[in-house]
């Protein structure tokens, strides 16, 4: 299904109820520099400097990008939705599902030019790749605080995805406004690949 290409998801998530919160009335509750630019850095970053990566997210998580940061630069960014009729203004594809996109980034041309593929929200997009064989690694952002969330990380299968170290990434608690975080990966157990 998804050809050569490695999928990743990125997520921060808080405390919420016995929940994973990420996001409340089409925003996210907090703001964490330190977190926009391991995003930015993850997500952006290529092994071939001759290809971009592609950035896959729902229509709301499109919306909820402000203006001035929309597209997601030096990414190939992808929007799902069953129900716009053109590729929202910016954007370089519009999906009508996972499997779409997935198709579109397996076959030439578009194929060609991108290196690794992000999952970047909101749940439901997370929760169809996280099921799948798609998804190699779960990067996510640990919030220790609360914040009230209306839209929430479906569970991770432990069963499934295992906690691994990178050198690459510290996952030492932070501290940023008054806010603990760290950085946690979550691969694959049946996925070899180590990064
Ligand atoms: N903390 C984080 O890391 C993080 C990351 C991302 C988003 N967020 C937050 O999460 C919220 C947005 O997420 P959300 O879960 O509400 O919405 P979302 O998943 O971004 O968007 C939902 C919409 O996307 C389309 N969609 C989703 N899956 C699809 C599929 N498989 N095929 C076709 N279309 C699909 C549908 O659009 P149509 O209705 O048009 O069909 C659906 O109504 C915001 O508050 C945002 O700030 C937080």
């Amino acid at each position: 299904m998804a050809g050569q290409k490695q999928y990743n998801l990125i997520v921060a998530a808080c405390k919420c109820k016995d929940s994973l919160g990420i996001g409340i009335n089409g925003t996210i509750p907090w703001k964490l520099r330190t977190d926009m630019k391991f995003f930015s850095t993850q997500t952006s970053t290529t092994a071939e400097k001759d290809k971009k990566n592609a950035v896959i997210m729902g229509r709301k998580t499109w919306l909820s990008i402000p203006d001035k940061f929309r597209p997601l630069p030096n990414r190939v960014n992808i929007v799902l939705s069953k129900t716009l009729s053109e590729c929202p203004a910016g954007a370089d594809h519009l999906c009508r599902s996972l499997d779409h996109a997935v198709k579109l980034l397996s076959d030439p041309p578009v194929a060609d030019g991108i290196d690794v593929v992000w999952i970047i929200g909101g749940s439901s997009v997370y929760k169809e790749a996280m099921e799948s064989s798609l998804c190699h690694r779960i990067y996510l952002t640990r919030i220790h605080s609360q914040f009230e969330c209306d839209t929430f990380m479906p569970e991770i299968d432990t069963s499934k995805f295992k906690v691994v170290s990178d050198p690459a990434v510290s996952g030492e608690r932070q501290k940023e406004n008054d806010i603990e975080f760290n950085f946690e990966i979550h691969q694959n157990i049946q996925h070899t690949s180590t990064s």
